[in-house]
């Protein structure tokens, strides 16, 4: 249990595949049924990448969708925990804690919802769309990326999504920042949901005036964690109403709670 009281569940998962599906970018596939059966969109799980010789910690990883007892997680190999995640192959275990934080709150009235990715920001923002489509919400799905090599795959998005790619050197959709797209897109919607670099969140709550007035956006922070459930304080964040830990007040946050002052705030 968290200090919250919901229940988590400390696993030795196997994995069902690890593919890597664009550069450097992995879809992974465990069997963990606790978790999938229980993981809301915007929640994590704290990973073990090592095999227990290097005593890495855990690293977290956000639930990218659930199928059945599967669950799956879309990462970036960028250091020693992912690259070796990045090994793992079928048959393997790994030993997985969650679901973690609090997810993404939508609405009951919230019938549009438009979803902000830049780059990995598809990670949670996938289980999101689909659970959104499921209880019979509309959904607009923005994704920036540099280039179109480096866009999530149209394919593996649910079909009733409205899909708005964009690329910063025009190579597939829109040429421009994910940013640029909001304003056309944000009108009736009831709710939008950002996930992306801590740039695109600075624009986002600089760039306030050009939504409709009263549109609140939600978002997904990442930070340096040590345990993942409220133990370490690693992962302490100024807002509004004081400081927060990211792992169990998180990882979501609204836009405006968030103090963007001028030290990062997903400090790495
Ligand atoms: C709640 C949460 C959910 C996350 N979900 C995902 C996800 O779904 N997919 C994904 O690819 N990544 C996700 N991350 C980031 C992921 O945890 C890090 O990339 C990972 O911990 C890096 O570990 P490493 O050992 O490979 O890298 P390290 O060797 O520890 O570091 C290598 C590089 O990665 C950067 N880095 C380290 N930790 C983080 C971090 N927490 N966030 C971003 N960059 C980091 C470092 O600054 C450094 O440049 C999430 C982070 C949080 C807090
Ligand atoms: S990661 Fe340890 S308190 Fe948040």
């Amino acid at each position: 249990m968290t200090r919250h009281g919901k229940p988590v569940h400390n696993l030795l998962s196997p994995v069902l595949s690890n593919s890597e599906i664009l550069p450097s970018m992995y879809l992974l596939w465990l069997d963990a049924p606790g978790i999938a059966s229980s993981a809301r969109p915007g929640q994590f799980a704290m990973i073990r990448c090592d095999d227990g010789a290097k005593r890495l910690l855990r690293r977290p990883m956000t639930v990218h969708t659930v199928e059945g007892s599967r669950i799956a997680f879309f990462y970036r190999a960028v250091g020693e925990g992912t690259r070796w995640l990045s090994r793992r192959r079928q048959g393997d275990t790994l030993g997985v804690l969650g679901p973690l934080g609090n997810g993404f709150n939508i609405g009951q009235k919230s019938r549009h919802l438009l979803l902000v990715a830049g780059g990995m920001g598809l990670a949670p923002l996938r289980f999101l769309a689909e659970t959104a489509i499921e209880e019979g919400r509309c959904v607009t799905l923005l994704a920036g990326a540099k280039t179109a090599s480096a866009l999530y795959p149209a394919d593996l998005l649910p079909d009733k999504a409205s899909y708005v790619p964009a690329t910063e050197d025009g190579s597939l959709g829109e040429t421009g920042l994910v940013t640029d797209l909001v304003p056309r897109h944000a009108a009736g919607v009831g709710q939008a949901f950002a996930c992306g670099p801590e740039a695109m969140y600075r624009t986002l709550a600089r760039e306030r005036a050009s939504r409709p007035p009263g549109l609140k956006v939600q978002l997904s922070l990442e930070v340096r964690m040590g345990c993942g459930v409220g133990a370490c304080l690693s992962c302490t964040i100024e807002t509004r109403s004081g400081p927060r830990h990211v792992c169990t007040d998180g990882p979501v946050f609204d836009l405006d709670e968030v103090k963007w002052g001028s030290a990062p705030v997903c400090a790495l």
